[in-house]
């Protein structure tokens, strides 16, 4: 008996790693909304930062950095088992023979992935004849899934999204690869570099951002075109993700029905980090250490990138829903 309990406890612990650590959402959620010493909000648009600051209250800090963490705290407590399902989308792709896709009708288990979430909280979010607890409940999860949906190992059916694939971090054999992405990585990298803390680690990736070497592909972030697409028929930055979150809240105004449709944005997200598996996650050997040498050398940039870009669309959803354009650089 007490054997099984182990068991039991030990699948438990495996079933709760799945999301970006608190590091890695905390660092999305600052990216989203930091705000620098003079005061001048980043990328959060005036009525967006409004919304923010009155609806998370000061068991957050009044922050997007904080309660991007709370999803996580939740989904193992009995009242909120049903959005454990919620953090990812199982792609049954093949991503150790070079295959990666995502395909929302395959890989969205009876319409209850992260694809479909991001959608029905995006209509939660704004829906003022909710109560006020459904709509604070919305932006946390909003704030959460947006940066879950970044992580590559989220958009990956493989072993759990490799939380059945034992790996070694930093000289600890222990872990999981699943849990080297989402932690052993994320904390090496902040303490390493950006001065152990995630608000360092967003000041850093904004300024990437504003004037380092992000400067010249953020706008591409909120395009929402595939990155396969020609430039030449790509869509002007904020178009498609204005026009289908416009469509979205307006068809869930005029509908009693709670359907889902389903968002061109969050697939195409989806799509990039799920891209990641093919080209960075899964090359290995056995037994080498992910937090040292050349597979932490090569993940690193990915995981800037997708932090930065998750915190910058994060800010672009919220100014379309609340200031009704991205408003961003
Ligand atoms: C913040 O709001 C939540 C939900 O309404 C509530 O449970 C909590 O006590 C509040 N915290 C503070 C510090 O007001
Ligand atoms: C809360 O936010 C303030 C400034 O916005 C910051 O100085 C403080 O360290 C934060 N506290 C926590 C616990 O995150
Ligand atoms: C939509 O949100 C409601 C309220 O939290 C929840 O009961 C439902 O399961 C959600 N559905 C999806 C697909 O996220
Ligand atoms: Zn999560």
């Amino acid at each position: 008996m007490a054997r099984l309990a182990n068991i039991l406890s030990v699948l438990g612990a495996a079933l709760c790693v799945r999301a970006w650590g608190n590091l890695g959402h905390e660092t999305v959620g600052f990216v989203a909304e930091q705000v620098p010493p003079d005061g001048h909000l980043q990328f959060l648009a005036p009525k967006a930062a409004t919304f923010v600051h009155s609806t998370l209250n000061a068991t957050w800090n009044f922050s997007l950095g904080p309660a991007a963490i709370w999803a996580d705290q939740v989904k193992g407590e009995a009242a909120f088992k049903w959005s454990a399902d919620l953090h990812f989308v199982d792609a049954e792709d093949s991503p150790m023979t070079g295959s990666c896709s995502v395909n929302e009708k395959r890989d969205c288990g009876d319409g209850e992935c992260i694809l479909t979430a991001i959608a029905n909280y995006t209509t939660r979010v704004v829906n003022t004849k909710l109560p006020k607890e459904q709509i604070l409940e919305a932006l946390l999860f909003i704030d959460h899934f947006i940066g879950d949906i970044g992580q590559p190992l989220h958009v990956e059916a493989i072993e759990e999204g490799g939380n059945g694939i034992s790996a070694k971090c930093s000289g600890e054999s222990s872990t999981n690869l699943h849990a080297v992405w989402d932690t052993g990585m994320v904390t090496k990298h902040i303490d390493q570099s950006h001065g152990g803390t995630p608000q360092q680690y967003a000041n850093d990736l904004v300024a990437e951002i504003k004037t380092g070497s992000f400067k010249s592909e953020a706008a591409s972030w909120i395009s929402c075109s595939s990155p396969t697409e020609p430039l030449s028929k790509r869509s002007p930055p904020g178009e498609i993700l204005e026009r289908e979150l416009k469509a979205l809240v307006n068809a869930h105004h005029s509908r009693a029905a709670e359907a889902i449709t389903p968002l061109a944005c969050p697939l195409v997200w989806a799509a990039e980090s799920n891209a990641f598996d093919c080209s960075v996650v899964f090359d290995f050997t056995t037994g080498e250490d992910l937090c040292s040498g050349t597979y932490f050398a090569k993940a690193i940039p990915v995981i800037d990138l997708q932090l930065a870009k998750q915190g910058f669309r994060l800010a672009a959803w919220l100014n379309v829903l609340f200031d009704g354009a991205t408003n961003l650089p």
